[in-house]
């Protein structure tokens, strides 16, 4: 069996912002207000025509320069997305042709939040069998077509954006690694975070237009705490098969849905806020996206570093959840 592990990160969120006063024009809500419940100032909204796949676009692009690999070295490529850019194909086959990676395995995978850790867990699969060597994982939404302006307790939360990440095999005896991944779903659940219509049980119609059963729809207060339990479990999880304690961790990144989940998930695992990354203020809740952002925000800027052990965690539509461990 191999290892696997990261060698490239890229992200992108469109320059367009919708900002907290924005939606106090739009809705009875106020900014003051959605800072203190969510840690949210403004989100990134894509451009009119824009597809999901084009924000991944520019994701991958950095993500493949930063790894020093060429696309003709990418085997797989794995777009974790509840936004695709048509319901049939697969944003991957887009995304896949835009980038030029030639005729490879290349699929959607829904997961909502929990996309990226899903998708990083399916290529460390895929690397530790051998079968492939080099795997391209996004993470991508446009949330904003999906959220409905006139619904306060939802459209304050959401973004648009895009992270990605080179996955290849490790050398043996190499430090950097992905040491384990977790997923899980309890779909008993799936109905507290839901879009109604356009799938197969509620056709998309007039009437589910006009009654706006073509949007999110959230439960928050309900979801709020399943997050909380779901994530500090996850990170238990990734603790107890590593053997390893809590104070082992340099960084946790959680995905970034409201930055009081994540004070909760610390008080929770009992962890100092100073290992927590909360990368929200403006980014909102880009769901599968979040994680690889956050990831590569915090490389970026020098606050996490190669060698680092990062414990990537996530909840999410489905309910989702899963955790990701990896020595960068
Ligand atoms: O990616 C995973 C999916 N999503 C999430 O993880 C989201 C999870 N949930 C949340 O983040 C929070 O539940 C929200 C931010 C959505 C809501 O915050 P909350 O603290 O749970 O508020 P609440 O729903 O308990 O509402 C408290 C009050 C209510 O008024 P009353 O009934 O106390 O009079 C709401 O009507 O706040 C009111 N409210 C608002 N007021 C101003 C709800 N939304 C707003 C708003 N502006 N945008």
């Amino acid at each position: 069996m191999f290892s696997s592990k990261i060698i490239g990160m890229g992200s992108f969120l469109p320059p367009k912002k919708l900002t907290n006063h924005d939606l106090e024009k739009m809705v009875e809500t106020n900014s003051d207000w959605i800072v203190e419940r969510t840690g949210i100032y403004s989100r990134s909204i894509a451009e009119d025509g824009q597809g999901t796949s084009d924000l991944a676009l520019v994701a991958a692009e950095e993500a493949i320069k930063n790894s020093g690999i060429e696309k003709s070295d990418i085997e797989l490529l794995i777009f974790a997305t509840v936004t695709p850019d048509y319901l049939m194909p697969s944003s991957a086959c887009y995304l896949q042709a835009k980038l030029g990676l030639g005729n490879i395995m290349a699929f959607d995978l829904a997961a909502a939040c929990s996309g990226f850790v899903y998708s990083l867990s399916i290529a460390d699969q895929f690397i530790k069998t051998g079968h492939y060597k080099n795997v391209l994982i996004i993470g991508a939404e446009i949330l904003h077509h999906k959220v409905n302006y006139d619904d306060r307790g939802t459209c304050i939360l959401f973004g648009d954006g895009a992270g990605a990440a080179v996955v290849t095999r490790a050398e043996d005896g190499e430090e950097s690694k992905v040491l384990s991944t977790h997923n899980h779903a309890d779909g008993s659940l799936a109905d507290l975070l839901y879009v109604p219509s356009g799938g197969a049980v509620i056709p998309f119609t007039q009437e589910t237009l006009d009654s706006g059963e073509i949007f999110v729809s959230m439960k928050g207060r309900e979801i709020f705490k399943h997050a909380v339990r779901t994530m500090s479990q996850a990170c238990q999880e990734a603790l107890d098969a590593n053997n390893l304690k809590k104070e082992d961790i340099d960084w946790v990144i959680p995905h970034q849905a409201n930055a009081r989940i994540i004070e909760a998930v610390a008080k929770h695992f009992d962890l100092s806020m100073d290992k927590m990354i909360v990368d929200i203020e403006n980014m909102g809740n880009v769901s599968a996206a979040t994680i690889p952002v956050a990831l590569n925000n915090g490389l970026k800027s020098g606050k996490i570093k190669k060698g680092d052990l990062v414990l990537m965690t996530a909840f999410g539509a489905g309910l989702t959840s899963g955790s990701a461990l990896v020595r960068l």
